[in-house]
């Protein structure tokens, strides 16, 4: 439902920022990548973590958004705060507002002592808000008063209350169709998205799925203390797949093959099955492997060829530059 974390911020500023600089990055914070698209996102991260402008991260599921959030706040000033991450979907609607901004005592029927909600608990942190689609339109009201005004009272309170937060939102939902639909309201969304950031689907990082997966498989193994590697086949499914799931996807294929082989990982049983099918043939065309017996080519060449003459034997044998009497012992042979 939510997490809250500190992290001790080491890197000094200055270092941060030759950082954010450096074109021969295969990584940036807590994120993997040395494609261009990712390239254009640590620029972007670098020069708005710098600044308390309020983010808007959009992009399909699992291509990194939560681990966008941490490295904008572990690169901002406010790294020494909490970063506190709230799931509005997974909040039940009622509950809502007393998790979001606490309640005093007796508020409720239960309300036994005053609750800090999670604003306070980000006080002088970063409060990232995801799925931020998911959050009852009543609660979307009060959320924009209290980032317009900087201040909420806990619910039964009659105090009102100061914020020092920075908001990152995020969602995987398309931000016009969220509005049109009603899931997100226009005034919050532009009070958000002061600063938007388009997340890259993975299948548009050129050269990073297999950097990804070297980078899984070696933390599986740095945990493990082994040595495992991937067959040429896995590497090749890897880079060929479209990782419709993203990074996600990516790393839990890599982590139960990781589970499922003992040296070499293999990846037939736990890639999703149509990514592993081979491309069917054309209508009218056959499909060859490189490397496939010649035998076997002339065997199926032979015999799609009598299909498509329904079976007519002198047509098969000039379409195929054969006589009638290679044919014939051809297909005694088969
Ligand atoms: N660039 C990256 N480098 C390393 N790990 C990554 C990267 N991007 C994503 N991951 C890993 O992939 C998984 C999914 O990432 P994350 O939860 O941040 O995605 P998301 O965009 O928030 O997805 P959702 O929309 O479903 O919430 C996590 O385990 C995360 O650590
Ligand atoms: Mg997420």
């Amino acid at each position: 439902m939510s997490s809250i974390c500190k992290r001790g911020g080491s890197t000094r500023p200055q270092q941060k920022r030759s950082m954010a600089d450096r074109k021969d990055r295969k990584s940036f914070g807590l994120l993997y990548g040395a494609s261009p698209a990712m390239e254009s996102l640590y620029r972007q991260i670098a020069r708005v973590a710098r600044t308390e402008a309020a983010v808007l991260l959009v992009g399909e599921s699992g291509t990194g958004k939560d681990l966008i959030a941490r490295t904008i706040h572990e690169q901002s000033k406010r790294a020494e705060a909490h970063f506190v991450a709230i799931n509005s979907g997974a909040i039940a609607p009622h509950l809502i507002e007393a998790a979001l901004f606490g309640h005093e005592k007796g508020s409720f029927t239960g309300a036994m002592r005053q609750q800090l909600g999670y604003f306070e608990h980000a006080s002088g942190g970063t409060l990232f808000l995801d799925e931020i689609t998911e959050m009852p339109a009543d609660m979307q009201v009060r959320l924009l008063r209290v980032l317009e005004s900087g201040r909420f009272s806990r619910v039964g309170g009659d105090r009102e209350v100061g914020v020092d937060v920075r908001v990152i939102a995020a969602t995987n939902r398309d931000l016009e169709t969220a509005v049109r639909e009603r899931n997100l309201r226009a005034d919050l969304m532009y009070r958000l998205a002061v600063f938007p950031i388009g997340v890259p689907p993975l299948r548009e990082r050129s050269g990073d799925v297999e950097l990804l997966a070297r980078h899984f498989l070696a933390m599986l193994n740095a945990a493990s203390g082994q040595s495992k590697v991937f067959s040429r086949h896995a590497l090749e499914l890897i880079r060929s797949y479209s990782w419709p799931g993203n990074v996600r996807e990516l790393k839990n294929v890599v982590q139960r093959a990781y589970i499922l082989c003992p040296q070499t990982l293999v990846l037939e049983e736990t890639m999703p099955h149509h990514a592993l099918r081979k491309p069917a043939a054309r209508e009218g065309h056959l499909n060859f492997c490189i490397g496939m017996p010649l035998a076997d080519a002339q065997r199926q060449a032979i015999l799609a060829t009598l299909k498509h003459y329904q079976g007519n034997k002198r047509l098969t044998a000039e379409a195929l530059g054969v006589s009638l009497k290679t044919l014939y012992n051809r297909l005694k042979e088969y």
